[in-house]
């Protein structure tokens, strides 16, 4: 059994955008060493035995959920699980007055998913334990990001001058924003390719570039990362159809044929078929989809063991 000598900057995961490079690389790196624990026959280490950690899910979520389960009971961790659906947040309790009360049964840590933007912001402000955020509304998913970026050096190695196209909806998307400051952190070049409507007018201003055309972006990089869209964020029609946007932005094998170059296919899930990716792609051999999920659980591992060690001083691996 060995310990980490090295500390991550802060306490905790809130953004990307607040995390420094160093805090990245030491999470990617000590994923690996998780992803080892997980294939073992036995996935399960005692690192935090005696930390106990909530998980509290304002929104929907079946990866982000499961993923950060398995990884605190693989951990050892003790762990309780809320959902907003069936709780007293239905009868008007406020989110601090809640989050209070499950912290008062002496909780360690809070993992949450929260609609609003900063919710995860306004909660460090008032409680002790560490918090990481699995999404807040359309502002930042950090884990997911995360666990992108350690795919992605599965894949191609360094990110380094790497080319990353995030396609599809930017403009509704947390993913889309963690994973420009992650690549950007990570020496990535990054460029947005989606319909007009859907990528938000400030975005060159993160030195981002922006095309709307599909073949061209694809042609482009080494690695497309599909986004889905997100109907159920969208107060006004911003594409005329789903059929439409399909046709002209849908990521499809003609569409990969037509350039012939081996790029990487991810998604963060879950995935409209049919719509901003076709199945044959989102199946074939050039996709990293379930890889990227499967690294969800390590990564998470590596995020709550650092911030627990962190928390706690020498945690052993
Ligand atoms: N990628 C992701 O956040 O998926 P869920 O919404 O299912 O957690």
């Amino acid at each position: 059994m060995t310990t980490t000598t090295q500390e991550l900057s802060t306490k905790h995961i809130l953004g990307i955008k607040y995390l420094q490079k160093s805090d990245i690389e030491l999470i990617l790196d000590t994923s690996v060493h998780f992803k080892e624990v997980i294939n073992r026959p036995i996935k399960k280490v005692p690192s935090l035995r005696d930390v106990t950690i909530a998980n509290l899910f304002f929104e929907n979520s079946t990866r982000t959920k499961i993923s950060f389960e398995l990884a605190e009971k693989r951990l050892s961790a003790d762990v309780v699980n809320f959902s907003a659906s069936g709780s007293s947040v239905k009868k008007g309790e406020t989110l601090l007055d809640t989050v209070n009360n499950i912290l008062s049964m002496k909780v360690d840590m809070v993992v949450m998913r929260h609609p609003a933007p900063g919710a995860h912001h306004f909660l460090a402000q008032h409680i002790d334990a560490s918090i990481v955020n699995a999404g807040d509304g359309t502002h930042e998913h950090p884990t997911q990001a995360l666990l992108d970026a350690f795919s992605m050096r599965e894949a191609v190695g360094s990110l380094k001058g790497k080319k990353v196209v995030i396609f599809g909806d930017i403009k509704h998307s947390r993913v889309a924003l963690s994973n420009i400051f992650c690549l950007q952190k990570l020496g990535a070049k990054v460029r947005v390719c989606g319909p007009p409507t859907l990528i938000p007018k400030h975005l060159p201003k993160l030195g981002v570039e922006v095309s709307y055309d599909v073949k061209n972006s694809l042609a482009w990089c080494d690695i497309a990362n599909v986004l889905r869209i997100q109907l159920e964020r969208q107060d006004i029609k911003y594409i005329p159809s789903l059929r439409e946007y399909s046709q002209y932005f849908g990521i499809n094998k003609s569409f990969l044929d037509s350039i012939n170059k081996d790029i990487v296919i991810m998604h963060p899930g879950p995935i409209n078929r049919g719509v901003e990716i076709s199945s044959d792609v989102a199946d074939s051999d050039q996709s990293i989809i379930l890889q990227q999920v499967e690294n969800g659980v390590a990564v998470r591992m590596a995020i709550l063991f650092l911030l627990a060690n962190k928390r706690g001083g020498k945690i052993s691996l």
